[in-house]
């Protein structure tokens, strides 16, 4: 199987290297120089790719998922802070039918996450003495706070705590009874931690996610591109995640 690289810094390297390591074959690769505008993303440079995947910038991802549409390849989008085109996109894939997977985060274990703090939250549901909140933790050049999956698993602590009806991100004085806590820290080169906790007067349970290297990101990746290999359609990571965890194989 044959992966396209769009975008080669941090992600787009590391997901050659686990492709590599895994059997896969790899190129082209695109880079804002071979791509400008989404030039290079052409028919006949994609003739011979199976899957591209894309962990560029949130000003290029939008015309390179164009691209690749016109050219009728599958496409594993990782690249972040675009949702809100998803109106320009959704029409291009649907009329193009190409298989298309998108995700804000890759790691395997978050989304096993979600479900453990979904659980969790349910089974605190009617002992008000535990205290949910989340903290996160991330390197010191990430530019947005609290993480997009920080505030998925308060979402998650809202849908079900009746007793919560708010997050707190930023705090100012006492946090109120029916907000929930949600803190980031920023520091040196951390790849991602999030940790939910329940607090009672007495005891505290944490439930921890720690990404140790990107290379978790680029697995989920190259999972991802093998699911859409003969797919159609539009699936989140999410639903990826879930064909694998009902046995679907990686
Ligand atoms: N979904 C996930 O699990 C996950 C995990 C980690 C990161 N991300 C996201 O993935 C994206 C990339 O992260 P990163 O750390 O790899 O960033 P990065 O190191 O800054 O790399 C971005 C790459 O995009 C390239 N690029 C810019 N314009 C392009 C174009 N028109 N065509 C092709 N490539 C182009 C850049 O090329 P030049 O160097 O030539 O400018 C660079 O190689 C970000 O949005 C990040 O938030 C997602």
């Amino acid at each position: 199987m044959r992966i396209a690289l769009i975008g080669y810094g941090q992600m787009g390297r590391e997901v050659e290297r686990a492709a590599l390591e895994a059997g896969f074959q790899v190129g082209p690769v695109f880079t804002s120089r071979t791509n400008p505008e989404g030039r290079g993303l052409t028919a006949e440079a994609l003739r011979e790719v199976d899957v591209c995947v894309d962990f560029s910038t949130p000003q290029a991802v939008v015309t390179n998922i164009q691209r690749v549409a016109e050219a009728r390849k599958p496409i594993v989008v990782g690249t972040t802070g675009w949702y809100d085109r998803w109106d320009d996109v959704r029409p291009v894939i649907e009329r193009a039918e190409i298989g298309f997977v998108y995700g804000p985060n890759f790691c395997l274990g978050i989304h096993v996450l979600f479900r453990l703090v979904a659980y969790g939250a349910r089974l605190f549901r009617h002992l008000s003495e535990f205290d949910p909140y989340v903290v996160e933790w991330h390197h010191r050049r990430k530019a947005d706070h609290p993480s997009g999956t920080a505030l998925r698993l308060g979402r998650i602590l809202l849908e079900h705590l009746e007793r919560k009806t708010h997050l707190v991100t930023r705090l100012e004085g006492r946090i109120p009874p029916e907000g929930i806590s949600v803190a980031s820290v920023r520091a040196g080169a951390h790849p991602g931690t999030h940790l939910v906790g329940f607090d009672a007067p007495f005891e505290t349970l944490e439930i921890m996610h720690t990404v140790r290297h990107r290379r978790a990101f680029a697995l989920g990746a190259l999972a991802a591109a093998r699911f859409v290999k003969d797919r159609r359609g539009i699936f989140s990571f999410e639903e990826v995640v879930e064909h694998f965890l009902q046995g679907g194989g990686i």
